[in-house]
């Protein structure tokens, strides 16, 4: 086990090149189980995720192979393995392989999916679809058994906006008979990124990016080549590490429009920001005033980015409520910050951030991925070395994190925990 180990204070500049999209690349992983022939994924992030969708697709009998940032995966030899526990419990996207089995094989035995801890996170959107589309379901000792004999297109409505069931339901709606209509679909850019791949595989859909989808079932699908979307919530990490401590940082392979709610609130706390075709250039102040923010579905401000924006918070001058809608319980970073010097209250759903403070660098956990986002901005802007543990969240989610930050001229590394520090984390 390791820590990362960072030294405050190093204004940061240059150029960052942001990976694949990690939401997408979760989701077209499995989607490629619904082909016939291989399908190569371009421009996926070096992230854990990645590596343990690899390895279930080899335990249902597929081929893959990853050379650099591309994957092919020839899913022709692929059976429809039970996967009730194991590696499939380590993502939540694991619940991907639902939709995509059951879409291929009309059958699938999935452990329920794991992933960060942010609160509830119920999937019955999901199977709600899923039943409209004629499956049977059961939940067995921690595992969903999905069946049908035919999945048949069904008008289905969402009673929660979810990114997850949106995907799942398209995934399995394409190989069904018939027409299926997502009705309060979610519209966040990885479900276009999805739909994409599997329109070039041969489905028929349209709409998504809308609030209603349309999918006209096909009875195969063949391999393609597609480019993954940059991701949304790294590029985000970034500008907001470019407003905390940068003296000019262009923000490469990002697409602007997918984050013009966080655009529009760091300008509204004084941070310079240019943005052109695919690039980002984002310049930090001295005088950040205090802002409001509140997390929604896309367009609107994502929640993926509420806890790393509460870290440059602490530097705003005056008080900031942040509140989030999708996940009330989010918050787990806060008490960490308390610990570097933040003066942070939380009330419900809001984050309350007085400010400006000088954070000191401490020894924190990241209990999440976004959490561990925060405490390293935290640590970039602190004064001393800063220690973060729960690797294990950030490396699912932010790839080559220490060479892109060092990069930019920042000052940090692994070091292994001793063993005093790893009994002292399994007791908290
Ligand atoms: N919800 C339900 N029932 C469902 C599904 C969702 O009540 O069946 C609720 C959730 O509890 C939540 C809201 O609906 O309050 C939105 O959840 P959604 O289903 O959209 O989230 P998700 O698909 O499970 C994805 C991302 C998350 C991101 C959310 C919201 C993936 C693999 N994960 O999760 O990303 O926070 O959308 O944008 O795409 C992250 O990257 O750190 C992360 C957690």
């Amino acid at each position: 086990m390791e820590k990362l180990k960072i030294a405050g204070g190093y204004p940061l500049k240059g150029t960052v090149r942001i990976s694949g999209a990690k939401n997408s690349a979760v989701a077209l992983i499995p989607a490629t189980i619904l082909a016939e022939s291989p399908v190569t994924i371009e421009g996926l992030p070096d992230i854990s995720d990645v590596e343990i969708l690899k390895d279930l697709l080899e335990e249902i009998g597929g081929k893959v192979e990853i050379s650099d940032d591309e994957m092919t995966v020839d899913p022709a030899t692929m059976i429809s393995m039970p996967l009730p526990n194991g590696k499939v419990k380590k993502l939540r996207a694991s619940y991907y392989l639902m939709g995509a089995m059951l879409g291929r094989f009309k059958k699938a035995v999935i452990g329920l999916p794991g992933g960060c801890h942010l609160g509830p996170r119920p999937i019955d959107q999901h199977i709600k679809g899923f039943e409209a589309l004629g499956a049977q379901i059961t939940n067995e000792q921690g595992a969903i058994y999905l069946r049908a004999d035919e999945l048949r297109g069904a008008r289905i409505y969402l009673d929660v906006v979810s990114v997850g069931a949106t995907i799942n339901i398209m995934l399995a709606a394409v190989r069904a008979k018939g027409r299926t209509i997502i009705e309060n679909a979610a519209k966040e850019p990885e479900i276009i990124d999805v739909a994409t791949l599997l329109t070039n595989m041969g489905a028929k859909i349209k709409g998504a990016g809308t609030d209603v989808i349309r999918i006209d079932g096909v009875d195969t699908l063949h391999g393609c080549r597609h480019t993954i979307i940059p991701d949304r919530i790294e590029a985000g990490t970034y500008m907001i590490i470019g407003a905390a401590i940068g003296e000019g940082v262009l923000i490469d392979n990002v697409i602007p429009q997918h984050l013009e709610s966080l655009i529009a609130k760091l300008r509204e706390m004084g941070v310079q920001i240019e943005s052109g075709n695919d690039q980002v250039f984002v310049n930090g102040s001295a005088n950040l005033k205090a802002v409001d923010i509140k997390t929604l579905v896309y367009p609107g401000f994502p929640t993926d980015l509420q806890q790393p924006i509460t870290t440059l918070l602490t530097k705003a001058a005056g008080s900031s409520v942040v509140t989030d809608t999708i996940y009330g319980a989010r918050f787990k970073h806060i008490d960490e910050l308390r610990r570097m010097n933040a003066n942070i209250k939380v009330e419900g759903r809001s984050a309350i951030i007085n400010g400006p403070i000088q954070l000191q660098g401490a020894k924190v956990k990241a209990s999440d991925l976004r959490a561990g986002a925060a405490l390293v901005i935290a640590g970039l802007i602190a004064e001393g070395i800063t220690e973060v543990t729960g690797l294990e969240h950030i490396d699912r989610g932010y790839s080559n994190l220490e060479e892109k930050l060092n990069g930019l001229g920042a000052t940090v590394w692994r070091e292994a925990l001793t063993k005093d520090e790893v009994e002292q984390l399994k007791n908290t």
